[in-house]
């Protein structure tokens, strides 16, 4: 949600902001803007992508080694050009780009305009930045304590890069709620909402923390709190190649990162499983583990694609170790009044690691006394740090706004606590526990099986490419997978899709299907295979068209289906892991055959840092 980038060193800037824009790009790409400020002071910024900003800024004066971008995913206003970032004060003495929200806006706009402020934005980021510039005038302090000064004032979240244009020689940096890094180098700093823009100069990262503000000269940098106490920064080797940030041979991202996953599983589990196969050790929750096994009930919150992971979680941490659990949208578990205790135990899903409502559902379970689990990609992410421990499901940088490679690493993850805790609490057998640890390392050959069939199932993709509607039917652990296939087609190519447990089917959905609608059912092999393979029966009998994906080898399935596309064989709880690679593939073709932009669609973003 908002992307901000910002340099101040010996180095040209600009080449330097707008790369990191387009690394960040996954974080919102309605608007763009830089601001390049020693020499001179010039403010570019359009509606559109960074590329549109690089025609804009064509011929235009871009020397200059501090500097500021943003790249934006629309709150406050609408896309276009005034919205846009950098956002300069009326008296041109601040410039600020923002990501995150000022809730009390309204309230400072109202009395800055009867102190005479007019505004040329609908943003709450220009707010801001006459907020700042009003208090700098005004009780005539220097540009740090206007800013500490105004923040005490703000009711929200950001991630701030300001810069006063009569201390054009230093950046002010804050966070409160997002995410921002600092890159530090050789009498240089990077600032970027996350370190994709800065490991191309640097390995030597700080993350701020929550009401932090950072004064950054060329020479050197200056921690403190809002309050002015200091804070010793601390410095960090960042965990990410430049290699894991490109796209290399493959068109979008979204394809790499699903032919990744034979891989970003191997890295989930790698380390963490015996060389017999037959152990799970989970470092991240070691000292939780007696809590986790005790607990009353498992809460897991997620949003997007990570709840669906939390729905398979769901069904693993019931069968194998019968731990009652409920899954929640955060969004929903935060603003109820929800019945949380210290035997609770509440597990968070997320990619990124800062979605603020996950984020703000775990603070308040936190408050209540529960224990608090993360299960996050992003290292050094806000949720991380906010939970008791966790364990990272190191499936690499996810740069596709559609989620697949996160999600195979977060059942992963899920399935690898579910045993671990069923085996502590005497619910699962040894036997058991062993052939399925065993099985799940089986888990990356049988996708790079899968991955060899794309070419029929784009074949697939190109007969229902032109559907309006499309159903996905699931049962058991197989619902969300139904529910992340439908998520994944309408995401990213605009057709919409619902997912449904498949006996829930003749309770509504029945009565849209006829010869127009087709029907993905997930019906591998398992204890509801005989059921699923009567709901078939009734899509065939209202002529609905039938793609299946089926366990190899499946005759029955194959002689009723109008496609079926095969999965090895497999345990069933790992079956979500093997079927949800074919419909990732399926809605990536569909898109592309529809001219969408796969990896950027229309008004999503990666990073959803608003609530
Ligand atoms: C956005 C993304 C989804 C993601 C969801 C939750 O909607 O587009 O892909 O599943 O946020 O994000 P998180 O980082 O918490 O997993």
């Amino acid at each position: 949600m908002c992307g901000i980038v910002a340099y101040v060193g010996e180095r040209t800037a600009y080449p330097i902001l707008i790369k990191g824009l387009q690394r960040l790009e996954y974080r919102g790409y309605d608007s763009a803007g830089i601001a390049l400020l020693n020499k001179g002071i010039h403010v570019y910024k359009c509606q559109g992508k960074v590329k549109d900003l690089e025609k804009h800024t064509n011929g235009n004066a871009i020397s200059g080694t501090i500097g500021m971008g943003h790249t934006r995913w629309a709150t406050h206003g609408e896309p276009s050009d005034n919205n846009a970032h950098p956002h300069e004060s009326e008296n041109g003495k601040f410039i600020v780009v923002h990501n995150g929200i000022i809730e009390n806006y309204a309230h400072l706009k109202k009395e800055l305009i009867n102190r005479g402020y007019n505004f040329k934005s609908e943003t709450d980021t220009e707010v801001l930045a006459n907020l700042i510039e009003n208090i700098y005038l005004e009780k005539k302090v220097d540009a740090e304590l206007a800013v500490r000064l105004a923040l005490t004032k703000v009711v929200g979240a950001y991630g701030l890069v300001i810069s006063c244009t009569d201390e054009k020689d230093q950046l002010i940096a804050a966070r409160k709620g997002s995410p921002l890094v600092i890159g530090v180098g050789d009498k240089e700093y990077f600032l970027a909402s996350d370190a994709t823009p800065i490991v191309e100069y640097t390995d030597q990262v700080i993350y701020m923390n929550d009401e932090e503000v950072a004064i950054i000269s060329r020479e050197k940098l200056d921690m403190k709190s809002i309050q002015n106490d200091a804070k010793v920064p601390k410095i960090q080797k960042v965990d990410l190649s430049i290699e894991e940030i490109d796209k290399g041979d493959y068109e979008h991202f979204m394809l790499k990162e699903i032919y990744e996953q034979p891989s970003s599983i191997a890295d989930t589990y790698r380390g963490r499983i015996s060389l017999d196969k037959s152990k799970i050790f989970l470092g991240g929750i070691t000292e939780a583990l007696p809590a986790i096994a005790k607990a009353n009930r498992i809460i897991i919150v997620a949003c997007g694609t990570s709840w669906h992971a939390g729905l398979v979680g769901e069904y693993l941490f019931e069968e194998y170790a019968r731990i009652p659990v409920e899954v929640e949208y955060a969004s929903e578990f935060r603003y109820r009044n929800p019945v949380v205790s210290a035997d609770d135990v509440v597990i968070a899903i997320s990619q990124s690691g800062e979605t603020a409502d996950t984020l703000a559902a775990i603070k308040m379970a936190k408050e209540a006394g529960a224990t608090i689990i993360g299960i996050c990609n992003v290292a050094g992410s806000s949720i991380p740090r906010e939970t008791h421990a966790g364990v990272y499901t190191h499936a690499g940088p996810e740069i596709g706004v559609a989620s697949t490679k996160a999600f195979t690493s977060q059942v992963t993850v899920l399935t690898m606590m579910a045993l671990l805790i069923g085996k502590k609490r005497l619910a699962l057998d040894e036997i058991t526990y062993s052939h399925m640890v065993d099985e799940l390392t089986q888990i990356p050959e049988k996708i790079k099986e899968i991955l060899k069939s794309e070419k029929h199932i784009k074949e697939i993709a190109e007969t229902y490419q032109k559907a309006s509607n499309v159903l996905y039917l699931g049962r058991g652990c197989l619902f969300p997978v139904a529910l992340e296939g439908a998520l994944k087609l309408k995401e990213i190519s605009y057709i919409h899709a619902e997912g449904y447990p498949a006996a829930e089917m003749k309770h509504g959905p029945i009565a849209l299907i006829d010869e127009n609608m087709p029907v993905f059912v997930i019906a591998t092999k398992d204890k509801s295979y005989e059921k699923i393979v009567s709901n078939i029966q009734e899509v065939k009998a209202r002529n609905g068209k039938v793609i299946a994906i089926v366990t190899k080898g499946d005759t029955v399935i194959t002689n009723m289906a109008d496609h079926v596309i095969e999965v090895p064989d497999c345990h069933e709880a790992l079956a979500p892991l093997l079927t949800v690679i074919p419909l990732q593939i399926i809605s990536y073709h569909i898109a592309v055959l529809r001219g969408c932009n796969v990896d950027q669609p229309r008004n999503l973003a990666k990073s959803v840092t608003v609530e």
